[in-house]
């Protein structure tokens, strides 16, 4: 048995709280207008991984063990099932806030949207030998997961996208406006979410995710080159580049997720930046397999269009590693392969270079550097299990 088989396996910890994110999300997503519903929840009726609610759950169980911070009020819970009414209908309910005025912590104010008389699970905290899951938790597994959908609808209009996990592309099935409307509509539904958990430090964080992940589609836009001289070799400085645009459009909302996880298990400094030191190597790991995969796996496989990024134009890793070898690469990646025949014989190029080998190599690295941020947690088995799924990271093939 490998390595990974003999750790805790992360669906056994948190599998019955992954279970309900599809239905919770659906909820949180009623607007009133039957087309937007249809389309804002698209992407949701397809079974995505769901690796940032997964990271987000185990994280906070693996924080909960340990010492507090200091300065940071306990979180209260209490028993109520009611759920919020995000509906577009009834507005004034959804945004009276006054009922909760006495409640400064927000495990107090999310009344779960599955609780109460909806079959869901009950309002109330996830308790498995002392790990704890706070219904706060539960909310930023959401919140999480619609900031991410929301920028793969996005995404998928800007990158002219044909399917996505094996579904035609938002826009090609509903239009464009359709996919831009739904996508900007769940950002607005996890910026309320957001507000709710009542954390300032939680939500200055998560906001911040936006903005970087509009940074790293930007810089994406861009080759490095397109403002110095042309490179004859990709440099460190094209290395750099590129890993600083996947942390800002993939690293960042896991890095930043698991840190808001730990803060709202009010867990030490020290496990908080150990957080976010884990989400952020194993996010940069995430994105390095995802650029490889684009070159190594079969469209079924991957349920989206294979060698998308050289028609999008884009160098990513295992091109920049196939042009240290060849030279002739570097005027086709200063064109963007845009003449007839660059996407062909650039993907040869990486096929008949160590571009692959070294991607893989890259990916590794991060998720070492992801694993010895785990040291610094209390050994439980939500470690283990956080172990686990940054080692299934590199071995992933959609
Ligand atoms: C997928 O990358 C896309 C992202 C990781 C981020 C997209 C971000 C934006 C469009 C900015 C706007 C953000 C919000 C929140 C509205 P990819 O195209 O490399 O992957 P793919 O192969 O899955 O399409
Ligand atoms: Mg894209
Ligand atoms: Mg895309």
């Amino acid at each position: 048995q490998d390595k990974a088989g003999r750790l805790m396996d992360p669906k056994e910890l948190v599998g019955s709280e992954l279970s309900f994110i599809t239905d919770n999300l659906a909820r949180l997503l009623e607007s009133g207008h039957p087309m937007l519903n249809t389309v804002s929840r698209y992407y949701f009726s397809a079974s995505g991984k769901h690796i940032r609610p997964l990271l987000v759950m185990l994280v906070a169980q693996a924080s909960s063990v340990g010492t507090k911070r200091q300065g940071r009020t306990s979180i209260l819970v209490d028993s109520q099932t009611e759920h919020i009414d995000y509906s577009l209908i009834d507005r004034s309910a959804s945004l009276d806030l006054s009922s909760d005025r006495e409640s400064q912590r927000s495990n107090r104010l999310i009344k779960d949207a599955t609780g109460g008389g909806h079959g869901g699970r009950p309002y109330s905290p996830h308790v498995t030998d002392g790990l704890t899951i706070l219904p706060t938790h539960r909310r930023l597994a959401e919140i999480t997961e619609m900031i991410h959908t929301s920028s793969l609808l996005h995404d998928d209009v800007i990158d002219h996208a044909e399917t996505r996990r094996g579904l035609p592309a938002v826009q090609k099935r509903f239009g464009n406006k359709m996919a831009i409307f739904a996508g900007d509509f769940l950002l607005a539904r996890a910026s309320m979410a957001l507000a709710r958990l009542r954390d300032p430090e939680v939500i200055e964080i998560m906001a911040s995710v936006l903005c970087d992940l509009v940074d790293g589609e930007f810089k994406q836009l861009k080759n490095l080159e397109d403002e110095g001289a042309p490179m004859a070799r990709p440099d460190e400085r094209a290395f750099a580049y590129y890993l600083e645009k996947t942390y800002l459009k993939t690293g960042s909302l896991i890095a930043k997720s698991c840190r808001s996880s730990a803060i709202l298990s009010n867990s030490t400094d020290d496990l908080v930046e150990a957080a976010y030191i884990y989400g952020r190597n194993l996010g940069i790991a995430f994105q390095l397999i995802d650029d490889l995969l684009d070159f190594t796996v079969s469209e079924e496989q991957l349920g989206k269009p294979v060698g998308a990024d050289l028609e999008l134009g884009l160098a990513t890793a295992p091109v920049l590693y196939a042009w240290q070898e060849y030279a002739e690469l570097g005027p086709l990646v200063a064109r963007k392969f845009a003449e007839p025949g660059d996407v062909a014989r650039a993907w040869e190029m990486v096929h008949g270079s160590q571009g692959i080998a070294r991607t893989k190599a890259l990916a590794q690295h991060y998720m070492d550097r992801a694993c010895e941020a785990l040291a610094l947690f209390p050994p439980s088995s939500a470690r283990e299990a956080l172990e686990r799924v940054a080692l299934s990271v590199l071995t992933r093939t959609k």
